[in-house]
């Protein structure tokens, strides 16, 4: 089978930073502006997607700035006309029926290039602050998954009713829908069984945590051989790059950043006694250190050029499509991977056909 071409994408800066909130060439910047200016940018580079995740207040600091995801994603729409736009979603943060309506107008906006990632919490003072209650693991999973199917039947174009344990939906239906395309494309982030069940079962490309290739490897297996209606789930993957002309000076650099990281430890322990224990990735994140958020480095696209788009395109033999990225110095870095890194793969790619 032939491989898709690999798409590159990046993470906004919702938080003011990937990585550490100490780096002197990188202070914490969430604004609008800023996060304006990047994606119009990536999008002039190349880089096929961009991330928006969601948090109604910054879970390191509540001090600290934070983006809001779905006006941002929408004024993105507005300025950008190529790059896809994903947006994160919590269910419990909206119903579905209103969702739906704001994701059919981006859609419209963006003339087809909207997208959404369903999460399902893990950041309990988000919702129990906000007096509203922090369902069990599982439980978040099932209401989730209500959700999830209210959403793509509304996108159907068809009048829903729908009875559930959760929602009670009567005669509603959505329009315009499908001008462009059936729907936005559906991402799915979370690595429990539950997650994996979930994304086998509603999302068109299930998001990986950044880890090593043969973790990667099983969890593409595992999702890849569930059951499944319609066209096969592919696979996306989460990943901190620091690429440097000789791996040595990548590692030097990634010492560096390690030791940046030592000031924003107060701040991620604080975060941490404030998480859901129950949470399957935070496991993992725990079995791998690493920096930068959802498993960072610890993909291991730290090194050279060529280490790392070599590593890259192992990647995509396992069957990641889409790589979603995060660097640091995030702009410089950004712009050093579309010039040194991608140029690579894409080689590496045509000296393999
Ligand atoms: C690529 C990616 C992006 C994510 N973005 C968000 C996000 O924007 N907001 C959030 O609260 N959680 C986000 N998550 C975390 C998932 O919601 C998380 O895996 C889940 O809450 C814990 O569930 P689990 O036990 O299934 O891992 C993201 C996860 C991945 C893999």
């Amino acid at each position: 089978m032939t491989q898709p071409p690999s798409r590159f994408g990046i993470w906004a800066q919702v938080y003011g930073a990937s990585g550490s909130f100490f780096h002197p060439q990188d202070p914490p910047d969430a604004s609008w502006e800023r996060n304006k200016r990047l994606i119009l940018e990536a999008e002039a580079l190349g880089f096929e997607s961009t991330l928006v995740a969601q948090h109604v207040f910054n879970p390191r600091d509540d001090e600290r700035d934070q983006l809001e995801t779905w006006t941002a994603s929408t004024a993105l729409a507005v300025v950008t006309s190529r790059i896809e736009i994903i947006a994160a979603i919590k269910p419990y943060l909206f119903h579905p029926v209103v969702l739906a309506k704001m994701a059919s107008q981006i859609e419209e906006i963006s003339q087809g290039r909207f997208a959404i990632n369903l999460v399902n919490a893990w950041f309990k003072p988000e919702f129990e602050r906000a007096g509203i209650a922090f369902a069990d693991h599982d439980d978040r999973y099932a209401y989730g998954r209500e959700w999830i199917e209210i959403f793509r039947r509304l996108f159907g174009g068809h009048r829903v009713n729908f009875s559930g344990q959760h929602f009670k939906i009567d005669d509603y239906q959505i329009r315009p829908v499908g001008r462009y395309r059936e729907r936005p494309a559906i991402y799915a982030g979370g690595e429990s069984e539950q997650a994996q069940a979930l994304a086998a079962d509603t999302a068109d490309v299930w998001f990986i945590n950044g880890q090593p290739p043969d973790d990667v490897r099983r969890l593409i297996a595992a999702v890849a051989g569930r059951p499944r209606r319609g066209p096969p789930i592919r696979f996306a993957l989460s990943a901190f790059v620091v690429a440097r002309e000789t791996n040595a000076e990548a590692e030097e650099e990634l010492r560096y950043l390690f030791s940046l990281a030592q000031q924003d430890a107060p701040l991620r322990q604080a975060m941490a006694g404030r998480t859901d224990p129950k949470a399957v990735m935070f496991k993992t994140f725990a079995r791998n250190p690493a920096f930068g958020s959802n498993g960072g480095t610890a993909a291991g696209l730290v090194g050279s050029y060529d280490t790392v788009a070599a590593r890259i395109g192992h990647f995509a033999d396992l069957g990641i499509e889409t790589f979603m990225l995060q660097f640091q110095p995030f702009e410089a870095e950004m712009r050093r991977f579309a010039q040194e890194v991608r140029p690579r793969v894409d080689r590496l790619k045509q000296a393999a056909a």
